[in-house]
């Protein structure tokens, strides 16, 4: 989750009740927008219960957006490489190797990562992603302060790839997600610092539950 210097609560991939990791229950949280990157259980997650208790707006590509409107969601439909100003700030949607289905089985559109600029900061958080060569290019149409980068491998890029990947967009800070969740995506987040560290370039790791201020 994001929270603007306004106090506009951005919430990202909210996978909670069935998440073994999440220090919160849906029930818990105040959002005003949920950022989807696609339609897989372990994004999706709480979406549905948490933006109808909030009156919630979800942000996410058109296909995705039809399915949760259907479900009486508030939805803001994009699409990959399109760009919106919200009032918190801008949301460009980008590509992301990846699939994207419903838990129930309807089609989610392409899978996105997605580029958040709010104030002075830009935050790119990658979403499930193999690793690509177009990620240099998401780093040269945006300075990216904070890149968000799953290291857990099976589904996305392992921590060797996502070295690479951060070298690609040469952000401030990489800060690794998307690992120990399940037994598949095991990985240690000191490695992936390591290998960054010896880059030249910062690394922060966050633990669930944990704040921190950029
Ligand atoms: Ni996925």
């Amino acid at each position: 989750m994001l929270t603007t210097v306004e106090n506009v609560r951005i919430l990202i991939d909210p996978f909670l009740l069935r998440n073994e990791l999440a220090p919160l229950k849906p029930g818990e949280l105040k959002v005003e927008y949920i950022i989807l990157t696609h339609a897989h259980g372990d994004h999706l997650g709480d979406t549905v219960e948490i933006a109808k208790q909030n009156d919630a707006t979800v942000i996410c590509v058109s296909e995705l957006a039809n399915y949760l409107s259907k479900k009486g969601i508030r939805t803001h439909a994009m699409q990959i490489g399109g760009a919106f100003r919200f009032s918190f700030g801008r949301v460009k949607l980008v590509t992301a190797l990846h699939g994207s289905m419903t838990p129930d089985g309807v089609y989610g559109g392409l899978a996105a990562g997605v580029v958040i600029a709010i104030g002075d900061k830009t935050i790119y958080h990658c979403g499930d992603t193999g690793i690509f060569g177009d990620l240099r290019l998401i780093g040269e149409l945006d300075s990216i302060d904070y890149m968000l980068v799953p290291i857990g491998g099976n589904y996305t890029m392992d921590i060797a790839d996502a070295i690479v990947a951060v070298e690609m967009v040469k952000p401030r800070i990489a800060i690794p997600m998307h690992y120990n969740t399940f037994p598949v995506i095991v990985a240690d987040p000191e490695v992936f610092a390591e290998g960054i560290r010896k880059a030249g370039r910062e690394c922060v790791i966050m633990k669930p539950g944990e704040t921190i201020e950029i």
